[in-house]
């Protein structure tokens, strides 16, 4: 069970952002996660485009954009020029999920669809042949540092299931709260990719934490 992790730069110290994508570089991270807050969506307003731009042009990692903004449909082209790899949507922010899916394709990214801690992993059945990824929230989304969802564990084996079932080609990744106290469960669980924030960032050994939680799959 290979495991991936995708250092969310929201934990990063902003005065020396540069500093943090650099140790992303050296390090065994498979992406770079970005996290885009709207102030509406969820109740907190983080980072933008001019920034996904210049960090863009330092990364040798993939820029994975969690966009949590109301009616992420708007911003496909914008976040594929500020350099975006993959585009990551909340399902509870679309009211066109399937036309944002194919227009995130269009633009020449990978798709992914996120789900909130209480919206259910059924509610992806028509979807999940379309996507690349699927996102759990692991925390109510919007900022760093809170406390895991235990919940999210049997909703990684739910999805798990769904996957091997429909034979989708999606990954499952896990975001809010993971460290080496919770991964080993989400892994067991099936998740492929593990979205870390505090636990990289806070760590006197970033390069080392990261590695730490690749090494549970190992
Ligand atoms: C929360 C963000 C997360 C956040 C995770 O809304 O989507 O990506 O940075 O931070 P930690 O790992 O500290 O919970
Ligand atoms: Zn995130």
């Amino acid at each position: 069970m290979s495991i991936q992790v995708a250092p969310s730069i929201l934990a990063a110290d902003f005065t020396r952002l540069g500093e943090a994508v650099d140790m992303v570089n050296r390090s065994r991270a498979s992406m770079l996660h970005i996290d885009v807050m709207d102030g509406m969506f969820v109740p907190n307003i983080s980072i933008g485009f001019p920034v996904i731009s210049s960090v863009s042009r330092i990364s040798r990692k993939p820029l994975d954009v969690h966009m949590m903004v109301m009616d992420p449909g708007r911003y496909v082209d914008v976040v594929r020029d500020a350099g975006g790899a993959l585009m990551n949507v909340h399902y509870e922010a679309c009211t066109h999920l399937d036309r944002v899916v194919a227009s995130i394709h269009d633009a020449g990214m990978k798709a992914g669809v996120t789900l909130n801690p209480a919206t259910p992993v059924g509610m992806l059945e028509d979807i999940i042949g379309e996507v690349e990824m699927v996102l759990l929230m692991s925390v109510n989304p919007g900022f760093g540092g809170q406390k895991f969802i235990a919940n999210t564990v049997r909703k990684v084996a739910r999805l798990r299931e769904l996957i091997d079932s429909t034979g989708s080609k999606a990954v499952i990744q896990v975001d809010g709260g993971v460290a080496l106290d919770t991964a080993p469960a989400l892994i067991k669980a099936g998740a492929d990719v593990l979205v870390a924030g505090s636990f990289v960032f806070r760590s006197m050994d970033p390069v080392g934490a990261i590695e730490s939680l690749i090494k549970l799959g190992e």
